[in-house]
């Protein structure tokens, strides 16, 4: 069983690609007990009809008690300037439905969406004390996307011709794109690009969502759809490797900080924190991450 927390515009788009995709069961939990219910009713419609699973709208947590994926995609409200200006009202938020779960279920895998979401991310393993490994913050892989994007736009190349295009760090303004490691048919990009374009790609991945809120009010595809990529590989075992939040006991020389590195998933959730070659620059940056994230929380 998946449980989904939060059937907003994220929410809701994941459920559909759930359902549709026919992942799961669902339960869509919503504090407004008729918005879950609404959007349940609209999704079940798109779940093939080969398919047995089901879906279903609540506001009860007890509901979610035999969920093995749970993820949360609430929040407080819609921030505008940047992801931490409601950290307050997000943090409050997070605790109170880490105690939930934690009253409700076993040791379900967490994936968290909401913002900002490296902080949420640790203060819900502080919260619970579930395993760092199965608490798992989504958004460096869709950073990693919009970095794939901005490069195709960039230098006119198609996707499958970039290879080892990876952000780390915070998601957030302090994100490290690993430029060094990115490949264009083999060869490294920096070989490619000059030192405005790659400011330009930077900075292009850093406002990418500002860029959506000014067109469309907010994303709601592109997370949705790298949170299921890894909701599939746990339910289906397919291991994945992708940048995502996760607490840190001294990999990448951080030690209590959650923030975007390499990992590996499969069926019980993180099953490796992967290393990878940063530059000398790439380093600095990501330990000036790792900071902010800290200023962050401890700002709590
Ligand atoms: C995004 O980057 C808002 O964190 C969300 O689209």
């Amino acid at each position: 069983m998946i449980a989904i927390i939060g059937s907003g515009l994220v929410g809701s788009s994941l459920a559909f690609l759930c359902a549709s995709n026919s992942l799961d069961d669902i339960i869509l939990l919503n504090r407004t007990k008729s918005k879950a219910l609404g959007e349940a009713l609209d999704i079940s419609n798109s779940i093939p009809e080969t398919s047995d699973f089901t879906i279903h709208g609540t506001d009860d947590y007890s509901e979610i008690s035999r969920a093995g994926i749970i993820v949360i995609a609430a929040s407080t409200g819609v921030y505008l300037k940047n992801r931490h200006e409601m950290i307050g009202a997000q943090v409050k938020m997070i605790k109170e439905i880490g105690r939930k779960i934690k009253e409700n279920c076993s040791s379900p895998v967490i994936l968290i969406i909401s913002n900002p979401v490296d902080v949420l991310t640790y203060f819900f393993q502080q919260e619970t004390g579930f395993p760092r490994n199965k608490i798992i913050g989504i958004a460096s892989s869709l950073d990693s996307k919009r970095f794939r994007y901005l490069i195709s736009k960039t230098i006119r190349v198609k996707n499958s011709q970039i290879s080892n295009a990876n952000v780390l760090g915070e998601h957030g303004d302090s994100m490290v794109p690993v430029f060094s490691q990115t490949k264009i048919d083999g060869k490294n990009i920096l070989e490619i690009i000059n030192s405005t374009q790659k400011e330009e790609i930077s900075e292009g991945i850093q406002n990418y969502w500002k860029s959506i809120r000014d067109l469309k009010d907010r994303s709601q595809f592109g997370i949705a759809k790298n949170t299921f990529d890894v909701m599939e590989s746990i339910v289906r075992n397919q291991t994945l490797s992708i940048p995502a939040s996760v607490l840190l006991k001294g990999e990448f020389g951080e030690q209590d900080v959650c923030m975007g590195v390499p990992v590996k998933i499969f069926s019980k959730g993180i099953v490796e924190i992967q290393s990878i070659e940063l530059d000398k620059t790439e380093k600095e940056l990501f330990k000036k991450s790792a900071q902010t994230i800290r200023n962050n929380i401890k700002s709590i």
